[in-house]
């Protein structure tokens, strides 16, 4: 019986000299650490959220809180700050200073709202994995119109499965979109891959294609496919996989496409 809990905190910090991919001079950074372990009888907790706390003061929010990453944190010395290179040299020394009680699964550092990273020993069924698996996620948003009606069944059988959303002249979602890729980070940008390359495939594959379109009419992957969120999120993961196997990404991997139709709708694909 494993138990997984979750703490965050929140640091601010700067780059004397910003490393590849930023723009900025520095973030307001999230971190959280998940911690597994069993459930202890006797005080009803896998471990003391309060030391999980003090690791995260200690081991984080101490040494990086309003210094420059570049030039005042002796854990990142002589690596470029970027957030791969961050949670890497952050992994240790929280995984030490855990109680024993407690083990350390995953550290997840989201630099902006659109953009996290994260080291982690949970597959994606949570379950403990041989070593920890870095991925980069980016989030990205578009608002499009679909009908949901498929070509196999009658006009009443796509009345009764789908209901309000088989009306005929359609209706619109904001949707947000995770990709995820896994691997590890290029030792000359310590990313690991360019987010701005990222951005751009993102961009020509699914924001220009499908953002202010009708999915059915405008959009032809889905001319004579459903535009469920499922096919949505297997034809994403589709034509990214076809353009990212023909960039040179190194030992980096397409790892998750993920979409949120709506707050209450999520979907998850991991290639197979
Ligand atoms: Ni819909």
């Amino acid at each position: 019986m494993t138990l997984y809990l979750r703490r965050r905190a929140a640091f601010s910090a700067g780059f004397k000299q910003p490393p590849p991919g930023e723009t900025g001079r520095g973030h307001d950074y999230l971190v959280e650490m998940t911690v597994a372990g069993e459930i202890d009888p006797k005080t009803g907790m896998v471990i003391n959220i309060k030391d999980v706390d003090a690791v995260l003061k200690a081991q984080v929010v101490g040494p990086l809180h309003g210094r420059l990453l570049d030039d005042e944190v002796p854990l990142l010395r002589g690596l470029l700050p970027t957030p791969e290179n961050i949670v890497r040299a952050l992994w240790d020394p929280c995984a030490s200073a855990l109680p024993v009680l407690g083990r350390l699964a995953r550290l997840t550092l989201w630099p902006s709202s659109s953009h996290k990273v994260e080291l982690s020993q949970m597959s994606p069924e949570e379950e403990p994995m041989p070593k920890p698996m870095l991925t980069v996620t980016r989030t990205y948003d578009f608002s499009a119109s679909h009908r949901l009606h498929s070509a196999a069944l009658t006009e009443s059988e796509n009345a009764e499965i789908f209901g309000k959303c088989n009306w005929e002249n359609g209706h619109g979602h904001n949707y947000e979109i995770e990709v995820t890729l896994a691997g590890n980070p290029d030792p000359r940008t310590g990313q690991l891959w360019d987010s701005a390359g990222l951005d751009k495939i993102v961009s020509e594959e699914v924001l220009l294609p499908y953002d202010h379109k009708h999915l059915n009419y405008d959009a032809p992957d889905f001319r004579s496919l459903n535009p469920t969120s499922e096919n949505l999120t297997k034809v994403i993961w589709d034509n990214l996989f076809r353009r990212l196997s023909a960039e040179d990404l190194g030992g980096v991997r397409l790892y998750r496409v993920a979409v949120r139709e709506t707050p209450r709708n999520y979907f998850e694909y991991f290639g197979e």
